[in-house]
């Protein structure tokens, strides 16, 4: 293998959110444009992974302070994946229903001693490795200490020439520990502790950006927000700009074809309304909502960062003065907002739906038989849904902030317009960005279906930004020649 990306997360074995996504399309993408390419996730509790056949290829255990972690390395015996997968399991902290909290949506409390675990046990399966990988390529702060560790830590050293890359996903999660708690860290030089320390603590996601040799964000207009507001990461985030790239994430469109989605009831054969009207059918039925109506739907983490808690009242509103538009919400999160949801699904009965669960299926069903798609994000790295959204001709109405304002274009500022712009983050422009959708659906429905055909021939795919990253890994192949003569 050439190049190892190393993460929590990778769809279909793990999947919370997009990070899965990425890594579970950009290495087939890297593998079919010749780069050979694996992963490595921890092994948690999913279906997926159990019915998977495994194949133990080491076993060892990582220090914890006083205590000793065992853990095994597997490989996943699966050839349909398009890239070799590697597990990491230690049943005591992975073999868990969910992969970063519980049922009720709590973060686990050893988090700490659990990505200490994961990434060293990463770091002892490369050192026994015969060839080892030309890169590693961390994604988010559950793999950002492992930059520092081969760079500092004596028994690790022998990596310190492998070339790191680190993807920030989510600046808002730094994973963040105290001093403290550092003694569960390996034995590291003393005077290297300034490479983990950001604000008085350590800050994986600030040491992975110290120590690796390249740093991107998963969308151009993500890198210039983190360098004006990131958490406290700002200064650093400017001072490291030379090593810094945005690359805008793909899709895989494989997996997301309208017209060969096994998911979804209806496939796209020719005609885009056709596609739409016999999916919306299917889920108006499913959510008990009037099908005469535009349908728009939310889809993803209901969390503040995603906006969620702008909808109870901006939908509420909406529906409440009469407005014309069913709504269907499908996913988990904050209590407060999901109790919301499902108080207006009594209210609003026929018109406003909701499905508190995390359901890939269904979500498909949703991109194929929805009118509009709302992300009224308050942060997004890049966001996947809007362009999951385009492909299956349905209108996104986002806000105009990271990689959504690198994806959708206003239509009515560009005859390339892909979907609806709204600024501020506020109740006001979310629901007159509601409004223009209902006027182009209701009073322009030629431009309408033009828009809607135009949007699903968009090439959102990982084809183009795979070359960016091929970039990156062929230049830090070069840069470590030269390090070395
Ligand atoms: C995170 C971000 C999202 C991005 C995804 C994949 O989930 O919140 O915007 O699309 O990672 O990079």
């Amino acid at each position: 293998m050439k190049i190892l990306h190393i993460s929590a997360e990778c769809y279909p074995a793990a999947k919370a959110g997009g990070l899965g996504d990425v890594v579970g399309a950009l290495p087939k993408y890297l593998n079919n444009a010749g780069v050979e390419t694996a992963v490595i996730i921890p092994k948690h509790r999913t279906k997926w992974l159990n019915a998977q056949s495994c194949r133990e290829i080491m076993q060892g255990s990582v220090r914890l302070g006083m205590n000793y972690m065992p853990y095994t390395i597997e490989e996943c015996l699966n050839d349909s994946l398009g890239f070799k997968l590697y597990v990491v399991s230690c049943p005591q902290f992975f073999d868990r229903t969910g992969i970063y909290t519980d049922e009720n949506g709590t973060g686990f409390r050893d988090d700490v001693e659990r990505w200490l675990t994961f990434q060293q046990a990463v770091i002892h399966w490369i050192m026994g490795l015969k060839t080892q990988p030309k890169v590693l390529h961390c994604h988010d702060h559950h793999t950002g200490l492992i930059p520092f560790m081969i760079k500092f830590c004596p028994e690790y050293k022998s990596l310190a020439q492998i070339p790191t890359v680190f993807t920030i996903h989510n600046g808002q999660y730094q994973g963040m520990f105290s001093w403290q708690m550092g003694q569960l860290m390996p034995f590291y030089d003393a005077e290297a502790s300034g490479m983990l320390e950001w604000k008085g603590a350590i800050n994986p996601m600030a040491s992975a950006i110290k120590c690796c040799w390249r740093f991107t964000t998963v969308s151009k207009g993500y890198m210039e927000e983190l360098r004006n507001d990131s958490g406290g990461l700002e200064w650093l985030m400017d001072n490291e700009r030379p090593k810094s790239i945005g690359i805008l994430n793909g899709i895989d469109n494989q997996v997301w074809d309208p017209s060969t989605d096994p998911m979804v009831g209806f496939q796209l054969q020719e005609d885009v309304a056709e596609f739409k009207n016999e999916n919306k059918k299917i889920i108006c039925e499913r959510f008990g909502l009037r099908s005469d109506l535009p349908l728009i739907t939310f889809i993803g983490r209901i969390v503040a960062e995603k906006g969620a808690d702008l909808m109870p009242e901006v939908i509420g509103q909406f529906l409440s003065r009469g407005g014309a538009a069913s709504f269907a919400i499908l996913g988990t999160g904050d209590p407060s907002v999901s109790d919301a949801f499902a108080r207006m699904a009594f209210r609003f009965n026929g018109t406003f739906g909701v499905s508190l669960e995390y359901n890939e299926t269904l979500s498909h069903q949703l991109y194929a038989g929805s009118d509009f798609l709302m992300m009224p994000s308050r942060v997004e790295p890049c966001g996947l849904n809007q362009m999951y959204a385009q492909r299956y001709g349905t209108v996104p109405i986002v806000r105009s902030v990271g990689g959504l304002r690198d994806t959708v274009v206003d239509f009515a500022t560009s005859s390339e317009g892909s979907g609806i712009r709204f600024s501020a983050f506020s109740a006001d422009d979310f629901s007159f960005a509601i409004v223009r959708a209902m006027r182009l659906y209701w009073d322009e429905p030629q431009k309408f279906s033009a828009l809607r055909q135009y949007i699903t021939t968009i090439d959102n795919s990982w084809e183009k930004s795979t070359n960016d990253y091929v970039n990156i890994y062929s230049q830090l192949a070069v840069l470590k020649i030269k390090e070395n003569s």
